[in-house]
C-alpha cells in the first residue's frame, strides 16, 4: 500500500499557509484505488450514508501519522468502512455502533473465511433449508404489509435454519445475507432507504420508473426467495474469502461497544483511557438519517430485535428525530456559543427542530469528550462531516463539530472538502432537514 504521507504533508503546508479548507477529491488522492470495482469486502452489504473507502485509506496509509500496527477508533462504524481499511492497513480496528446491523455488517467484513470453509458450510445450510419446514416467521414490523405470502414462508424457513446455526462467523455471514435478502426481495421502493412501498403511480405516464418500478412488483410475485438467497450468500461469501489470502498481514477487529454516548454496560467510555492510535469516523448528520427505521425489516428478519424495542435503539441514535413532545416545551439549553442564537430562534418557529439540533451536539459534544479521553496525547484525529439545513437555515454542522473539539482539547491540523458523489439516506424535508452535499474531512492533533 503507497504510503500517503507525503501528500498530507503537502496539505497540512498548504492549509497553514492559507488557512482555509482545501478543496481535494479523495477518489483522485489515491488514484491507486479504482473507483467502483469491488474491493475486498466493502460491498457484502448496503448501509446508509457509508464514507467512501478512500478517505480512510488515504489516511490510514499515512504512515507518519498512523504508525505500523496502530490501534484505530471508529465510534460510529456503520457498515464498517474504517474498520475494514484499518485492518486492510495491518491496524487494529476498535469500533462502536448503536444500530445492531451496523456492528454485525462490521464483524463480517473484517473476518477472513476461507473458500473451502464457506463452500462446505453453505451446502449444510442449503441441507438445512430444505429439511426445514412450516416455520413460524420471525416478529417483522409490519410483515403483511411489506411482503407476498409465499415470500414470508420461504424467507421463514431460512431464517429458521440459519437460526439453527452455533453461533459463528459463518452465521454472522449468513445473516448478512438474509438481510440483504429480506430487503431485496420487498416491497420496499429500493431507491428510498426508509421502507416506502413500491407504487408506480408515484411516477407520471411515460416515466422511466414507472414502467420499472410495475415490472419490478410484477417480478416479485414469482421470485423464489430461496434461491435468490443463496445467490446472494455466495455472492457475500466471495467478498469475504478475498480477505483469506491476507489474513497474516490483515489487522484485527478489536474491541466493539454497542453505543458511543456514556449509557449501557458496552458503552464506548469503558474503553480505556490514552489507549488508542488514531480515531477516524465519520459521524451521524442531524436529522437526515434514520438508521433503525431502514434497518427495520432486516432486524426483524435476523431476530436481533422486537418490533416494540426498535423505538429503543432509535432513542441510542445520535442525529433522531423522535422527541417527546415534553422534553420540548422549554427552550433548549445553551450548548454552543456558535449554535445557541440560531437554535433559539428556530425554537420560536418549531421547537421540536431546535430539540433535535441542541441534542445533536450536546451528544456529540459526549461523544468527543470520550474520544479524548481513550485517545492518545498527540494522536491524530479524522473528522468527516457535512452541513445541513435546519429548518430552512444553515446548520453548520462541520463548524459546530470543529468548534467542540477543540474545546475539548483537539487541534485542528487541516481541513479538506470534497464534493459528495453518492449518500445514501439524504432524505429532504420540506427545507427542514435537507444536507448540503460538500464533506468536509479535518484532521486533529490531540493535544
Ligand atoms: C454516517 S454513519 C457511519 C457510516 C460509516 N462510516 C460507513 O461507511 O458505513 C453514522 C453511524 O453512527 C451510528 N450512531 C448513531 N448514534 C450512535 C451512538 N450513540 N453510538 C454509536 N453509534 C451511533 C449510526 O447507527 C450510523 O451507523
Amino acid at each position: 500500500m503507497p504510503d500517503s504521507s507525503r501528500i498530507l504533508k503537502k496539505l497540512i503546508e498548504e492549509f497553514e499557509s492559507g488557512r482555509k479548507p482545501i478543496s481535494v477529491n479523495f477518489r483522485e488522492l489515491v488514484s491507486w484505488l479504482p473507483y467502483n470495482s469491488p474491493r475486498y469486502s466493502h460491498y457484502v452489504h448496503t448501509y446508509p450514508a457509508k464514507v467512501i473507502p478512500h478517505i480512510p485509506h488515504f489516511f490510514l496509509g499515512c504512515e507518519d501519522f498512523f504508525k505500523a500496527g496502530s490501534r484505530i477508533l471508529d465510534p460510529f462504524s456503520g457498515s464498517g468502512t474504517v474498520a475494514l481499511e484499518a485492518c486492510l492497513a495491518g491496524h487494529h480496528a476498535i469500533v462502536s455502533d448503536s444500530n445492531p446491523l451496523a456492528l454485525l455488517v462490521t464483524r463480517v467484513k473484517t473476518t477472513p473465511l476461507s473458500q473451502a470453509h464457506l463452500t462446505n458450510s453453505i451446502s449444510k445450510l442449503q441441507q438445512l433449508v430444505k429439511q426445514t419446514r412450516g416455520a413460524v416467521p420471525p416478529e417483522v414490523v409490519n410483515i403483511e404489509y411489506w411482503y407476498h405470502a409465499h415470500t414470508i414462508k420461504q424467507l421463514s424457513r431460512v431464517a429458521k435454519a440459519i437460526s439453527k446455526l452455533e453461533s459463528s462467523p459463518f452465521k454472522r455471514l449468513s445473516q448478512v445475507a438474509l438481510s440483504t435478502t429480506a430487503r431485496k426481495i420487498s416491497l420496499v421502493d429500493p431507491r428510498i432507504s426508509v421502507p416506502v412501498r413500491l407504487n408506480p403511480d408515484r411516477y407520471s405516464e411515460g416515466h422511466a420508473l414507472k414502467i420499472k418500478t410495475a415490472l419490478h412488483l410484477k417480478n416479485l410475485e414469482s421470485t423464489d426467495a430461496i434461491a435468490l438467497y443463496f445467490r446472494i450468500l455466495k455472492e457475500v461469501a466471495d467478498q469475504v474469502a478475498s480477505l483469506w489470502p491476507l489474513r497474516k498481514s490483515l489487522g484485527k477487529l478489536e474491541n466493539v461497544y454497542t453505543n458511543s454516548l456514556t449509557s449501557g454496560s458496552r458503552s464506548l467510555s469503558l474503553h480505556a483511557a490514552s489507549s488508542v492510535d488514531g480515531i477516524v469516523t465519520s459521524p451521524p448528520y442531524l436529522g437526515a438519517q434514520k438508521y433503525i427505521r431502514s434497518c427495520s425489516l432486516s432486524l426483524g428478519w435476523l431476530s436481533i430485535t422486537k418490533p416494540e424495542k426498535l423505538r429503543s435503539i432509535e432513542d441510542l441514535s445520535i442525529g433522531r428525530e423522535h422527541f417527546a413532545k415534553k422534553s420540548y416545551s422549554e427552550e433548549p439549553k445553551k450548548c454552543l456559543p456558535a449554535a445557541d442564537a440560531l437554535i433559539k430562534k428556530v425554537y420560536h418557529r418549531n421547537p421540536l427542530r431546535a430539540k433535535i439540533a441542541a441534542s445533536y451536539l450536546s451528544e456529540m459534544k459526549d461523544v468527543f469528550k470520550t474520544c479524548h479521553k481513550v485517545l492518545k496525547k498527540g494522536a491524530p484525529m479524522v473528522l468527516v462531516s457535512g452541513c445541513n439545513m435546519l429548518n430552512g437555515e444553515m446548520f453548520d454542522t462541520t463548524a459546530y463539530l470543529q468548534q467542540i473539539c477543540i474545546e475539548i482539547g483537539f487541534k485542528p491540523v487541516v481541513e479538506m472538502t470534497d464534493i459528495i458523489k453518492s449518500r445514501g439516506l439524504m432524505t429532504l424535508r420540506n427545507k427542514t432537514a435537507s444536507v448540503i452535499p460538500l464533506e468536509s474531512v479535518t484532521l486533529f492533533n490531540k493535544l
